[in-house]
């Protein structure tokens, strides 16, 4: 089969790992990369070795030569860019999350079903290899089933600004943004449940602390200290159809001592943290024993992890991989991102 033609659509810091991917995989060709802003895809084109840098949605998507296209734009654009590339008869990998709102990303699956196109949703740390390796043992039933779960991303002082701190263009703050990866990183390793409550809350309390200036922290490039809408710490209690539940906390900002990341599932016969570190916890022999697999990669690692996720689109594009990653789960975590918003704004449980 002849090489997949690729489209990049978005020519901002994370486009960077997904040209890199696609640059490094033999079965791809970059043909094409669009964003607003034209200097930007200029640059990552000449980066790259992308052989055109477009001005316009209308131009990349009327190139034949690409094939499929990656979405690495705001969230506010990720439904609207995705409809138009399937309708245009293109395969899309569309990043985290994958649409500002439930309408939208139920829109985005019908657009998948209308045009028979296969579009993933960029939950890249499914596909990182410790998380392969515990969906193995998972699956195996060595941790029997799964009731519990755990889903902290904690930033002290992590709110990057610009787009990411305008619930226009973001859809909201932390929750969104990073409790998107952890949240779903649980749902996925206990079978994707059905969830049937949740109740959450979200504060906006000490905004994104531009104050502190003597600690490292990452800046979008259009930054600006004075400009937030977007909450700064959320939390949610999840409960599913099976019984089992499901404990979010992630934040922007928090006076907490240090920044956390915590994916923990927890079962009958055994208990795992995925991150920051993946470990067991089983018993035997009226023994508990923790268990520390000896592999290369314990954690998240983002080249092996986005490699891995390109090289897994690519493969699907030709025919040759089952979705992962599909829309119908990207359409469920979206409902329950939602719900949380929803929850918190009525101060009440909400039923999905
Ligand atoms: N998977 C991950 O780990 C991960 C990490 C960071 C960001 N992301 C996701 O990637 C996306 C982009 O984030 P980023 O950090 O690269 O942001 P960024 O601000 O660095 O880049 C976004 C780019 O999109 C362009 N853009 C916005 N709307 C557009 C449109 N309608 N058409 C064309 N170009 C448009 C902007 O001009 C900008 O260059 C977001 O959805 C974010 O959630 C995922």
């Amino acid at each position: 089969m002849s090489r997949i033609g690729i489209g990049v659509i978005g020519a901002g810091s994370i486009s960077a790992m997904h040209l890199q991917s696609y640059a490094a995989n033999p079965d791809v060709e970059l043909v094409a990369i669009y964003d607003l802003n034209l200097a930007r895809a200029q640059h990552q084109a000449a980066k790259f070795g992308v052989a055109n840098a477009y001005a316009t949605l209308e131009e990349l998507l009327a190139d034949s030569a690409v094939h499929a296209v990656s979405i690495c734009t705001w969230n506010n654009s990720h439904a609207e860019l995705a409809i138009a590339a399937l309708e245009a008869g293109k395969n899309v990998l569309v990043e985290k999350p994958l649409s500002k709102t439930v309408a939208e990303a139920e829109m985005l699956a019908a657009a998948v079903s209308r045009t028979g196109k296969l579009l993933q949703v960029g939950f890249v740390r499914r596909f990182s290899s410790n998380a392969k390796l515990l969906r193995q043992f998972i699956d195996a039933g060595d941790l029997g089933e799964i009731y519990y779960a755990k889903a902290s991303n904690i930033r002290r002082i992590g709110n990057p600004g610009g787009w990411f701190a305008d619930g226009e263009r973001a859809g909201g703050g932390p929750l969104i943004d990073i409790g998107v990866h952890v949240l779903d990183l649980c749902w996925f390793m206990m079978g994707s449940p059905k969830p049937v409550t949740v109740s959450g809350n979200t504060y906006h309390r000490l905004g994104n602390r531009a104050n502190i200036t003597n600690l490292e922290r990452y800046k979008v490039s259009d930054y600006d200290p004075d400009k937030n809408d977007v909450e700064d710490l959320a939390n949610a209690l999840i409960r599913f159809e099976n019984g089992a539940s499901l404990y979010l906390e992630t934040s922007y900002s928090l006076h907490a001592l240090e920044d956390e990341l915590l994916v923990g599932v927890y079962g009958e016969k055994g208990g795992a943290e995925l991150e920051p570190s993946l470990r067991f916890t089983l018993e035997s022999h009226d023994t508990v024993i923790n268990v520390v697999p000896q592999v290369d990669l314990l954690t998240f690692n983002f080249d092996e992890g986005f490699q891995n996720e390109i090289n897994h689109f690519v493969s699907l594009c030709r025919g040759e991989a089952e979705e992962i990653a599909p829309v119908s789960q990207g359409v469920e975590i979206m409902r329950m991102l939602s719900a949380i918003y929803e929850s918190a704004a009525l101060g009440r449980e909400v039923a999905l």
